[in-house]
């Protein structure tokens, strides 16, 4: 059992990490919290999670409300949140109810939404039940909903008052969705830790033993904390390294179809795309990519290629659009060396279209 503290000052709080819900609960409900009251939101997924947090809470005295929505990314919309508030309404929530987003990245994000706008915003206690959720979107403090042309097109920063990880949460997650989630975990070696890199690769392939999950969850955590801790509102550039791989998996989520990949699956391909281009940039070196990264990922049972049916055009077209470009020049975090991105690095669009035509093969297989 761990806690990784992230430090912003009024804002600051804890990651609990561990197996005993009930101890990280009572942190914050202490027997006899006969006044408060919190509105769990969960889905279908997370529902038996959420019920499990909701009789530990009544236990202590707290007053509950379950309000489960169905699962998947299409709750993050207008008409969902708009639920969320009558919900809240009709629970009498006031400025010292508590929201309590149990589930997933959709759930934390949604939930997350609710809290930082009703009554001008009210506390948030994350409770992930994904290992995408606990190593990447419970933390941070970015909540919000898509627009119909985007992805979390509307939102705010609101801070958790806590996260409280329960690992156990993790044995009825899918085989697939937690390698998912270890991609974002792959992520934070590549951009900030190269130790923790190298440790991956020598981990073995029990990805889901439990000394394993302990260790990936702690560190990823702590690297999350310190990057939001240094650039809480993505104002100084910094948080934009969490990015890495990610324009490519945004364009790769868009014309797959959205529901094709999963969010990390998605970005295996765009690390492995990110660092094809570093290298014909000769920022990287291609073996790094081809006996390290690459058989790490697939240990993950993650992709690492482009399907030949995604068109290069309709890619390159759809990462021009990214938000985070600006005049349409693509602007992408390319490694420097395992361990170290630059963010915001400007790139020529015919090397792009180039490293997308090979479908990220490597050179021993281009001939
Ligand atoms: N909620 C995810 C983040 O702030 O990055």
């Amino acid at each position: 059992m761990s806690i990784v503290h992230v430090h912003l000052g009024p804002r600051s709080y804890n990651i609990h990490i561990g197996c005993n819900l009930e101890e990280n609960l009572a942190q914050y409900f202490p027997a006899g919290s006969r006044s408060a009251k919190v509105c769990l939101i969960t889905d279908q997924n997370s529902k038996v999670h959420a019920q499990l947090v909701a009789s530990l809470l009544e236990k202590n005295g707290v007053i509950t409300r379950l309000v489960c929505l169905p699962a998947g990314e299409d709750q993050k919309c207008l008409a969902t949140l708009s639920r969320l508030y009558d919900e809240l309404v009709e629970f009498k929530a006031d400025r010292q109810t508590i929201v309590a987003a149990v589930g997933g990245g959709v759930i934390g994000d949604l939930a997350g939404f609710a809290a930082a706008t009703f009554n001008r915003g009210i506390r948030l206690l994350m409770i992930p039940t994904t290992l995408l959720a606990m190593v990447d979107s419970s933390v941070g403090g970015k909540v919000g909903i898509n627009h119909p042309k985007g992805k979390n097109l509307i939102g705010a920063f609101h801070q958790p008052m806590g996260v409280v990880i329960h690992l156990p949460f993790l044995q009825t997650l899918p085989d697939r969705e937690f390698c998912s989630g270890l991609a974002e975990v792959v992520k934070y070696g590549m951009i900030m830790d190269e130790a923790f890199f190298r440790w991956l690769t020598h981990a073995g392939t029990d990805w889901r033993n439990t000394t394993i999950v302990e260790h990936i969850v702690e560190t990823s955590c702590r690297h999350k904390a310190t990057v939001v801790q240094e650039d809480e509102y993505e104002t100084n550039g910094l948080r934009a390294i969490l990015n890495f791989g990610h324009t490519f998996a945004h364009a790769i989520e868009t014309v797959a179809g959205y529901g094709t990949l999963l969010h990390g699956e998605a970005v295996a391909i765009g690390m492995v795309a990110a660092c094809r281009t570093a290298v014909r940039m000769n920022w990287f070196s291609e073996r790094e990519i081809d006996e390290c990264l690459i058989p790490l990922l697939q240990s993950m049972h993650l992709p690492i290629r482009l399907q030949n049916n995604w068109s290069v055009d309709s890619l390159l077209s759809t990462m021009k659009h990214d938000k985070k470009n600006i005049h349409g020049q693509l602007r992408l975090v390319l490694p420097r060396w395992i361990g170290k991105v630059e963010s915001g690095v400007e790139v020529d669009e015919g090397l792009v279209r180039e490293v997308l035509a090979t479908r990220l093969a490597g050179p021993h297989e281009l001939g």
